[in-house]
């Protein structure tokens, strides 16, 4: 029987101690046949989970409830209790199984427990887990020595830390030290991370406290969205799809580039100083929460190139679209063909481990010499490994490779959407394996589709086994970042899937209004 039949029958007749009842067997038999109409084909896995023998769904909901962070927020209105990964798959503690297209938020690089990654921490872990970094070990310079040789150029040193918050915060710190300049600008609708620095360089409301006062030095300039913003055609995106609008831009000349730096170089005449002096500049290559947004082509050629002038560093957040998922490139900056003082990096650099790093010149990271500075757990043996092996896994595998053509392949399906459900779908975009499909609710106005006819979307994505992201700041933006393994077959089931819950949507609202 495939697996994704015994998966499914498994759903409910399991019980938490893997028995079946012969009851609960026939029941779900029958209403397994009724509903199979329901169902799409799920690509097969030929990977069987362990039973989950752990804590009752309501006793963990309701300890949840009890003594974790309120502002951990869940994605559905029934919480998922994932149980055990492997791969592109994640299966819940009931043994139902899920395409994981969203990959833990773009961080689940290579696949859940990748068995050489399983191989590498359990041999490290037999040996050393932790000296800190007043010791040497070798994992770290090995490391260190491959990561950079996936930079060219000045990038040369490696500074390695636990998340991306972390990195961009280091970064924020090195730039103010070696410009001796204080204001960090980033871009609208970008997002940095959630400590005091990083948020405050965030710059989307859904992300800020209220009573909470910011940091002064961070500066927010333009969000040149061409989709949604004044600017903005057919050619201005790095993208196999592009915005219906039309436009005038000619090879190397992009005019919705020009107007959106003029209103870069705005924030300069109107909201500082005339002699306001930059540390840096940050910017994601493709905004990851802020719903996959592509900037027009050679914008932050122009920005990178004011902001030197304006004696500021450029920082490159590559949190979310470095290590080969954009395709093309194996970091997103170079597909906009510029070279960044400091790049930072987290999320798929450790495929789950937490991991992250800044990367620079020497004579920038010199400048943290001038006073004492400390990571207990940064470099870490154990992260160095995972780290290691994550990049071998990347080439041997052909993953950046993968990305490009799956990537692509997923984004051209995904492009039928614009002219079948004009109504829903206002944009598709992206590049390999980082793509956002736009929800709206006035295809004239671009309205963001209303929460809750989104997240009935979401819901029923999920229920026909894909996990899916949201993002944007109205949230009406499905994420698409799956672990860079996905195949073909991945792609049609999540296309299919995603086609059938607007389907469902739009003859639920559209085709009731008329519209
Ligand atoms: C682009 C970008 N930068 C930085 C961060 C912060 O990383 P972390 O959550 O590891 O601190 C994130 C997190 O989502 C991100 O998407």
């Amino acid at each position: 029987m495939p697996l994704n039949k015994y998966v499914r029958m498994n759903l409910t007749c399991t019980n938490l101690s893997g028995c079946m009842s012969l009851k609960c067997f026939t029941m779900q038999m029958k209403s397994f046949t009724n509903g199979v109409k329901d169902f799409l084909k799920m690509p097969d896995c030929g990977y069987v989970p362990s039973t989950y023998r752990g804590k009752n769904y309501e006793e963990t909901k309701k300890a949840y409830e009890l003594i974790v962070s309120p502002s951990l927020k869940s994605f559905y209105k029934e919480p998922l209790m994932i149980h055990e990964g492997r791969g592109q798959w994640l299966w819940d503690y009931r043994g139902k199984r899920y395409l994981d297209m969203f990959g833990g938020v773009a961080t689940v690089s290579v696949g859940h427990s990748h068995p050489k990654i399983v191989a590498a921490i359990s041999e490290q872990a037999s040996k050393l887990n932790h000296v800190s970094s007043v010791y040497m070990h070798t994992h770290l310079y090995e490391y260190a020595e491959k990561l950079i040789g996936k930079f060219s150029g000045k990038l040369r040193v490696v500074y390695l830390t636990n998340s991306g918050s972390e990195a961009n915060e280091l970064a924020f710190l090195m730039a103010r030290l070696y410009t001796r300049n204080h204001n960090i600008v980033s871009l609208r609708n970008g997002y940095h991370g959630a400590t005091y620095g990083t948020s405050a360089s965030t710059a989307m409301s859904t992300w800020k406290y209220p009573f909470v006062t910011q940091p002064s030095g961070y500066l927010h300039a333009v969000f040149p969205d061409v989709y949604k913003g004044t600017w903005g055609g057919s050619k201005c995106r790095d993208s196999i799809i592009q915005v219906g609008r039309r436009c005038n831009c000619r090879d190397e000349e992009c005019v919705a580039s020009e107007k959106y730096f003029q209103e870069f170089e705005e924030l300069f005449h109107f909201s500082s100083s005339c002699t306001c002096s930059l540390a840096a500049f940050v910017a994601e290559s493709i905004q990851g929460i802020g719903g996959a947004v592509q900037y027009p082509k050679y914008f932050l050629q122009k920005v990178y190139n004011y902001v030197r002038e304006k004696g500021g560093l450029c920082i490159a957040d590559e949190v979310q679209t470095g290590f080969g998922r954009t395709g093309e490139h194996f970091w997103g900056f170079e597909g906009h063909d510029i070279k960044p003082d400091i790049v930072t990096l987290a999320k798929g650099i450790g495929n789950g481990f937490p991991l992250g790093a800044v990367v620079t010149s020497s004579e920038i990271a010199k400048t943290l010499n001038s006073a004492l500075h400390f990571n207990t757990f940064g470099g870490n043996p154990l992260a160095c490994v995972v780290g290691s092996t994550v990049l071998d896994i990347i080439e041997e595998e052909g993953l950046q490779q993968n990305a490009q053509t799956v990537g692509t392949y997923l984004i051209n399906r995904f492009s039928a959407f614009l002219s079948e459900f004009p109504n829903i779908v206002g944009d598709i975009r992206g590049k390999g394996l980082m793509i956002g499909i736009e929800l709206i609710s006035n295809s004239e106005m671009k309205k963001p589709l209303e929460t809750e006819r989104m997240l009935e979307i979401f819901e029923d994505i999920k229920n026909m086994g894909v996990l899916v992201g949201k993002g944007g700041l109205h949230a009406n933006v499905l994420r698409i970042k799956p672990p860079l393994c996905i195949t073909k077959e991945d792609a049609d089931f999540t296309f299919a899937v995603i086609k059938r819950a607007l389907k469902k949507h739009e003859d639920k609202y559209c085709k009731q209004s008329g519209t």
